[in-house]
């Protein structure tokens, strides 16, 4: 008996594409389109009819479960066989996850994993996740998200890269390379069969929401949308990103989940995007609520034409596209092209050939203590000394700690928003970190900061405390009003800082807070954001100064709540800001700066940059900036040298600075290295409103240093 085409794996995919397109009924082909959550018996009859494409699992492996019994490959694998073998067509189902960061060996927030410039890192990090999550039985996971946030109060920002374009972009990449295991710039043709697809989302604009409150309206100009919030898509589309999901929100009345111009003319066509768009959850269905549709049948109609592929988890696709085909509202071109883009991202993870999970691949794979020494690394990596006058790094010999704060010994707060797969009693808390970190004539006391404890802590050398958010206070509709400390914190450090000895303060947090106070009172202040499951590891290795700090703000720190939005990369103004002069653009109350500007970070040693060099390449558009980095204190060290740009005339007000290329830069004590960057037409183009690259000639400023207030700056020319 010869097999059908589509089965043949010798023959190209277009061809079993055709083969499979050509014997598929409508119902089946919105089948293909249709994602469902948590699939169960319950659901056993619509998998064998052809009526769900994709699993979306979104169990907890912590409600109750005891991980050990709820193995996700035994699961998949038996939907999996009624696909393959009930169905008549027997097309795989394809699981997808929301694996954030890390999956059971739990790496910090997204928002951490930036603060350390770091694409390697944050590559390596991937990898261990797509690992984990594949043995599991998991192909495809949502993430990286890339909703550039200006606005801390979104409670999101703890899942994305921070406030700048290029950083997100680079990070992107890396995300989507450590994911898919591709070393091409391109969807995989064929994904190594320990990786998963990487899904660039919520395009685009999400995290423009108004006042941070999730979910929200948007006004966001084509300026800005292509300048900035699309940016970070690109790049990772560009890197090979398999799949895309489209957000929840609107910008300007248009739903993303229904915006023909960026999923179409701009993602499909204009970038070429060839893998496959998923709705965000309910965001077909929610068409209706957004007001543009009057039932499923009509959101179906305009999320598919759009270019929508796929819906999560409302079933209009599947209800209503075969009759919306008929009645000639979608055309037939486009579910077939629907279809085809999600049997290519099928194809090419191997779930024609391979359609099942080993069952116990997990226990090998998971929390391999390479990956926790990896996970170590990436936290230690992401924390932001804010503040030092000297008492970092501690000794840990014949010293005295005081630990105190509400998350000296919290588990769960530690690991972050979003980590389905973490388990609580696989993190180190801080107080087990120093506690099994402290040498022989050392002492360690945990105590509650009351009255009773004063003398404990005022006996002791130092204290320690543990401040700042727990980890359901930011992600997914976790919006907060201010950026406040939570209630009782300040207060906490105003009456510590009473007992004059030294106050090491250690703020964990899923988004910039206002640490005005905090870094007035204390004497050392380190932002250690949620860092994962080796998290109290990470902070003492920095404390102790086994790893001398090195994470930079991927984000802007404001000084109060009323700041908001505030971002290094702003437009000038007519009235740009000189010190102490009036009639500018300010606040009477408040100074304009920010508390921490971006890309601010300080070390246990010091680094001087000089000698700032321009050269233009001949015969094109390009220049190199050459700088000279000095490790200028007595211990080693690294810094990330970072590269800013201004366009001083253009067509359109362009920002004030621009990042456009970091390094990070090890050095030994008084090493001084020379590093380069380049700029070629990529890095001082903008794009206009139609997302064409635009290269004006003319003059530039550049500035090369420690953070984005650089001040070692000079000129160049551009011509044509
Ligand atoms: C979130 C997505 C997530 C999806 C699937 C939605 O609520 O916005 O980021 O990937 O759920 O769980």
């Amino acid at each position: 008996m010869t097999i059908p085409a589509y089965k043949n794996p010798i023959l190209p995919v277009t061809e079993r594409i055709e083969d499979l397109l050509g014997r598929m009924t409508l119902e089946e082909k919105a089948g293909q389109l249709n994602q469902w959550f948590n699939l169960g018996p319950d659901h056993y009859d619509q998998v064998r009819r052809g009526e769900i494409g994709s699993g979306l699992m979104a169990n907890s492996s912590t409600a109750g479960n005891n991980r050990q019994e709820r193995v996700f490959a035994k699961l998949v694998n038996e939907i999996q066989k009624i696909a393959v073998t009930e169905s008549r067509l027997g097309i795989p189902l394809i699981f997808g996850r929301d694996v954030i960061h890390g999956y059971r060996t739990v790496a910090p927030i997204p928002l951490g994993m930036a603060a350390t410039w770091s694409p390697e890192l944050i590559q390596a990090a991937n990898t261990i996740a797509a690992k984990e999550a594949r043995a599991d039985g998991i192909h495809w996971g949502f993430s990286p998200m890339l909703d550039i946030a200006r606005d801390p109060r979104w409670g999101r920002v703890a899942e994305g890269f921070g406030e700048d374009p290029f950083l997100a972009g680079k990070l992107a990449a890396a995300a989507v390379r450590g994911f898919q295991g591709n070393d091409q710039d391109a969807i995989p043709q064929k994904f190594p069969a320990d990786r998963i697809v990487a899904c660039a989302k919520h395009f685009v604009g999400y995290g423009a929401a108004e006042g941070g409150r999730d979910y929200n309206t948007t006004e966001i100009t084509r300026q800005t949308l292509h300048n900035i919030y699309l940016a970070p898509f690109k790049a990772a589309i560009k890197s090979g990103c398999g799949t895309v999901m489209s957000a929840f929100h609107d910008i300007g009345g248009i739903p993303l989940s229904a915006h023909r111009y960026l999923l179409n003319d701009v993602l499909k066509e204009q970038w070429g995007f060839g893998g496959f768009v998923v709705s965000d959850w309910g965001a077909v269905g929610e068409l209706i609520n957004h007001g543009i549709a009057a039932d499923g049948n009509h959101a179906a109609g305009l999320a598919c034409n759009a270019g929508v592929d796929m819906d999560m988890c409302t079933m209009v696709y599947l209800q209503n596209l075969p009759d919306l085909v008929r009645a000639g509202k979608v055309s037939e071109a486009r579910l077939n092209d629907a279809v085809a883009r999600i049997l290519r991202i099928k194809f090419a993870v191997g779930l024609f050939e391979s359609p099942y999970a080993d069952p116990n691949a997990s226990q090998a794979i998971h929390l391999l203590p390479e990956s926790l020494a990896a996970m170590r690394r990436l936290a230690a990596s992401s924390m932001v000394l804010l503040k030092n006058n000297g008492i970092l790094p501690l000794c840990s010999d014949k010293l005295t700690i005081c630990l105190s704060g509400p998350l000296a010994d919290q588990r769960q707060a530690l690991l972050g928003c979003w980590t389905p797969d973490g388990q609580e009693e696989e993190v180190t808390t801080l107080k087990e970190a120093i506690a099994g970190r402290l040498g022989p004539e050392a002492w360690l006391h945990h105590c509650e900061l009351s009255d009773d404890a004063v003398k404990l802590a005022r006996s002791s050398d130092v204290l320690i405390l543990a401040l700042g958010e727990s980890a359901g206070r930011s992600g997914e509709d976790n919006c907060t009003a201010t950026i406040d400390l939570p209630a009782g914190q300040e207060a906490l450090v105003e009456s510590a800082r009473r007992m004059e000895i030294p106050i090491v303060a250690v703020v964990f947090g899923g988004r910039p807070l206002n640490l005005s106070r905090v870094t007035d009172w204390a004497d050392a202040v380190l932002f250690a954001w949620h860092p994962g499951i080796t998290g109290g590891l990470g902070v003492a290795d920095v404390l102790f100064g086994d790893v001398n700090p090195s994470g930079r703000l991927p984000i802007t720190f404001p000084r109060s709540s009323g700041q908001i939005p505030l971002y290094y990369n702003h437009r000038p103004t007519g009235r740009p800001a000189p010190a102490n002069s009036r009639r500018h653009s300010r606040y009477v109350d408040s100074l304009d700066s920010p508390l921490f500007p971006f890309g601010f970070g300080l070390s246990y040693t010091t680094f001087e940059y000089g000698n700032l060099r321009t050269a233009p390449a001949p015969q094109k558009p390009e220049i190199s900036v050459t700088v000279e980095v000095t490790n200028t204190g007595n211990r080693a060290g690294t810094t990330i040298a970072q590269c800013y740009v201004r366009d001083i005339v253009a067509s359109v007000a362009r920002p004030v600075r621009e990042l456009k290329g970091f390094e990070r830069v090890s050095l030994a004590a008084g090493e001084t290295k020379t590093i380069m960057f380049r700029l070629g037409p990529e890095e001082l183009s903008y794009q206009d409103d139609n997302g064409n690259d635009v290269l004006e000639p003319g003059r530039f400023q550049v500035w090369v240093g420690g953070d984005s207030n650089a001040e070692l700056g000079t000129e160049f020319e551009i011509t044509l």
